[in-house]
């Protein structure tokens, strides 16, 4: 298995992203299953980036998305299309970013103490397959440099490591 390197906390975010990605790209593995790497993904997210109270997938199956591999609290198991901040990411398929989740009407509060949250849109071949979702207990907490760096790397999870036959 790959060596996990630590991300030294005295980095700034712009710097964290650009040391995680290759260690990304080295760590995660077609030969390995889905599953596997989508939690050893979320762990090194976790690990990585202190402002994080939860991260995690919600995975689309033809209809709705449904909760996947994450770390943090308990969280809702279903969500509908167009219900949100998941569920709107997944119907626009764009990126959005909650700076105040209060100010989002329909938020979903699977943890009342999350105050920000960015979700971010997974697309294959035109295909939606779910989205990444990252909260976090202050407000503000997600910027462009997240936004940027996370479309990234989810590119990568879609085109490289989700199976092209997946659902
Ligand atoms: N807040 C999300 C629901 C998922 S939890 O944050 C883990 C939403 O509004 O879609």
């Amino acid at each position: 298995m790959t060596e996990y390197i630590r991300i030294n906390n005295i980095l700034d975010e712009d710097e964290r992203y650009r040391l995680l990605i290759p260690q990304i790209k080295s760590l995660l593995t077609k030969e390995d299953k889905l599953i596997s790497n989508l939690s050893n993904f979320v762990a090194i997210i976790k690990d990585t980036f202190e402002k994080i109270s939860w991260v995690g997938f919600y995975l689309f199956d033809g209809q709705k998305l449904y909760l996947g591999p994450f770390q943090g609290k308990v969280a809702c198991t279903n969500i509908e299309i167009g219900k949100g901040v998941c569920g709107t990411s997944a119907a626009r398929r764009e990126t959005i970013i909650v700076p105040d989740v209060t100010e989002f009407p329909g938020h979903i509060a699977c943890d009342s103490n999350s105050k920000s949250e960015i979700v971010v849109p997974l697309v294959q071949n035109d295909q939606l397959l779910g989205v990444l979702d990252l909260d976090s207990y202050h407000y503000n907490a997600f910027s462009k440099t997240d936004e940027e760096y996370l479309e990234e790397i989810c590119k990568f999870l879609s085109d490289e490591i989700f199976p092209s036959n997946y659902q």
